[in-house]
């Protein structure tokens, strides 16, 4: 059984009523701008802002606190090439396979297709991982295997923690999943307790990128307050 935390006390930090409507109202006006970019700008990002992005993201809740997941940032141009290579391989069966009209007709309306230029030309893609069970080494130098709880909700909740600092910090993102998504685990090396959730390419929009204009449903419909 693993050592009980140390119970500490907790402060959170108290605004007046003002200063709290204040940030409240500045939040929403700054995270209701992002938008999924699929067109980024090859201009250099500090990494420094993806670092305290994902610390950001590591702080997240999850289930027994058990943090199952990696964030692998690749940076390295031939890396992000083959990433594209082997994603739209994959894809391009995707889009072919009769089973998957209704899906592709629905994502071509919002821009995406079988090609992938944003896995080469974002200066950054963070593939994320969720850890199905953890492998942990014990002093003896032995792998042992233990349970993570609430894998998919953890990692889901820190991916969206991610994507608000990205873009709080004037960076543009997209969730890109594949259809399968082991050829990016192949690609990276990373052990068997590990499987790909999302890629996430990060950096500044091209001069010249567009996005969907987007209906999003009202609060109305969405929020039911008792
Ligand atoms: C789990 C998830 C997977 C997604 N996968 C893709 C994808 O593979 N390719 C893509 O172009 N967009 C992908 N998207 C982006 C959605 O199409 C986009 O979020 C949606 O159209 C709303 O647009 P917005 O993000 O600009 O508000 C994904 C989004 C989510 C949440």
């Amino acid at each position: 059984m693993p050592d009980s935390p140390e119970i500490v006390p907790f402060r959170l930090l108290r605004f007046s009523d003002v200063e709290q409507m204040r940030r409240s109202i500045n939040f929403v006006a700054s995270m209701i701008s992002r938008r999924s970019v699929r067109s980024f700008s090859p201009e250099p990002v500090p990494f420094s802002l993806v670092h305290n992005a994902v610390a950001v993201a590591n702080s997240a809740p999850s289930g027994a606190n058990k943090q199952p997941w990696k964030f692998v940032v690749v940076e390295n141009p031939e890396l992000k090439r083959r990433i594209r290579v082997a994603a739209e391989r994959e894809e391009w069966k995707f889009y072919h396979q009769p089973e998957n009209e209704e899906w592709v007709q629905q994502v071509s309306a919002l821009g995406t297709t079988w090609h992938k230029p944003f896995l080469e030309n974002a200066p950054y893609l963070i593939v994320v991982f969720s850890e199905q069970y953890e492998l942990r080494i014990e002093p003896d130098g032995s792998v042992t295997r233990h349970e993570n709880y609430y894998v998919e909700e953890s990692v889901g909740i820190a991916v969206g923690m991610l994507l608000c600092a990205l873009h709080h910090s004037g960076l543009a993102t997209l969730t890109h999943s594949a259809h399968p998504m082991d050829f990016v685990a192949r690609e990276l090396s990373r052990p068997e307790n590990e499987r790909p959730y999302l890629i996430i390419p990060v950096g500044h929009p091209a001069e010249d990128a567009m996005v969907p204009k987007l209906h999003k449903k009202s609060l109305e419909e969405v929020m039911i307050r008792y």
